[in-house]
């Protein structure tokens, strides 16, 4: 659990390793082996049967992916981890273990496209009912839930838009009808929210973004109770997905975490500069930013947020093409998707990440046509405001 006497910062370096148990290493040794010998037959069928402990096989457990697993578990402040090969690899194992035909399970109307996919086309061919609900008014939960609900699954702030969810509101109605939360909190890392706290069950990580951040790994991390978390190693991720992290991947991932909140802190802190500056320029129309007082739950984001985060939908007047323009005009801002990288990162949902949703569910879902997704980086918060003016037009953006 959460060792609360230490700092984020201290338990994000040092947290479940003792350099004395590996031969003094600084940092854990990459574990690269895909299986353990056994001491004896007798052993591996204990191991087999649950009775005695150890790794057999890194499908399974591996010890670097054990340090990883036990790092962000703690940062969350839950009992135990899990390590996937990716964000999806994290969301398809954690809804194989839970769901099976006949269940249903609520998600919220704004999702990340692949995620939105795998639920709205994925999961009803298996028999599973998906309902869609707005959660951003928890009164529309009560309404929908039922007892054949399972699961209750959201995105806080979700992708692409920043739509937040009253988590604790959310999890009140989801567990007195029995079903579990499950919630992505890629957006906030657990520097920014804990949804465990706030009472989720489940919380998962695409750790190809901010917990990496360096842009080199596809990688997917879910924590919660041990119980549940047994179920996701033993059922959906070791007979359903197979989608198991590689050690080297994991060591990147520790790596990535030690600077997690320097980082975090330094991404919130240039983007709320970089939305003042965009909400100032006559050229945007609009800026979804949960830091400013225009955004629309600006007080939810405040009671339930530490920070603000990294990331800065926006809409420029003329819609779509307009959009478009001012990406391609561009030059220290990199057009691509992904997020959290130290690279400043801008990409148009409509046509990327959110091309899995028809036009007519992302008007309902609240993702424009014209809306670009801005991932603001580390480099300087001037050189990203002189990027955007220049690509927005002649206009003096204020950078305080
Ligand atoms: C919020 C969110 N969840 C999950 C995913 C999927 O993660 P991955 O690309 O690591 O499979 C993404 C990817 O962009 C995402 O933005």
């Amino acid at each position: 659990m959460r060792d609360k006497t230490q700092d984020f910062s201290t338990r994000a370096i040092h947290h479940g390793y003792d350099a004395q148990s590996e031969h003094g290493a600084l940092n854990p040794p990459i574990y690269m082996t895909s299986t353990f010998t056994f001491e004896s037959a007798e052993a591996g069928g204990a191991m087999f049967a649950g009775e005695k402990e150890g790794h057999f096989y890194t499908r399974i457990s591996n010890p670097t992916l054990d340090h990883l697993e036990k790092r962000i578990a703690n940062l969350e402040g839950a009992e135990a981890g899990l390590s996937t090969a990716s964000g999806m690899g994290a969301i398809t194992s954690t809804l194989w273990s839970f769901l099976e035909a006949g269940d249903e399970i609520i998600i919220d109307k704004t999702l990340y496209g692949c995620t939105f996919a795998f639920m709205t086309h994925g999961l009803p061919r298996f028999g599973v009912n998906v309902k869609l609900v707005d959660m951003t008014t928890p009164a529309n939960l009560t309404e929908a839930i039922s007892d054949k609900t399972k699961l209750v699954y959201f995105e806080t702030p979700a992708n692409p838009n920043n739509r937040l969810v009253d988590i604790a509101a959310i999890s009140e109605i989801a567990h007195r009808a029995s079903a579990k939360v499950v919630v992505d909190n890629t957006y906030a890392t657990p520097v920014i929210t804990r949804p465990i706290e706030h009472g989720a069950d489940i919380v998962l990580h695409s750790a190809t973004k901010f917990l990496s951040g360096h842009g080199d790994v596809v990688a997917g991390l879910i924590v919660g109770s041990l119980e549940d978390i047994t179920q996701i190693r033993l059922v959906g991720l070791k007979d359903m997905t197979g989608a198991v992290m590689s050690p080297m991947t994991a060591m990147l991932l520790l790596r990535g975490i030690k600077t997690l909140e320097l980082r975090v802190e330094r991404h919130c802190q240039t983007a709320f500069k970089v939305a003042k500056a965009l909400e100032a320029h006559p050229a945007v129309l609009n800026v979804f930013y949960p830091g400013l007082e225009s955004f629309p739950q600006h007080e939810l984001a405040c009671r339930q947020m530490s920070n603000f985060g990294g990331m800065i939908p926006f809409e420029v007047k003329g819609g779509k093409a307009a959009g478009i323009a001012v990406m391609n005009r561009l030059n220290l801002i990199q057009r691509a998707v992904s997020l959290g990288d130290a690279e400043s990162l801008i990409q148009h949902p409509a046509s990327m990440t959110h091309s899995t949703y028809s036009p007519e569910e992302r008007a309902e879902h609240g993702i424009a046509e014209g809306l670009v997704r801005l991932s603001v980086g580390l480099e300087g918060a001037q050189d990203i405001i002189d990027d955007l003016q220049a690509a927005l037009g002649a206009h003096n953006m204020p950078c305080d």
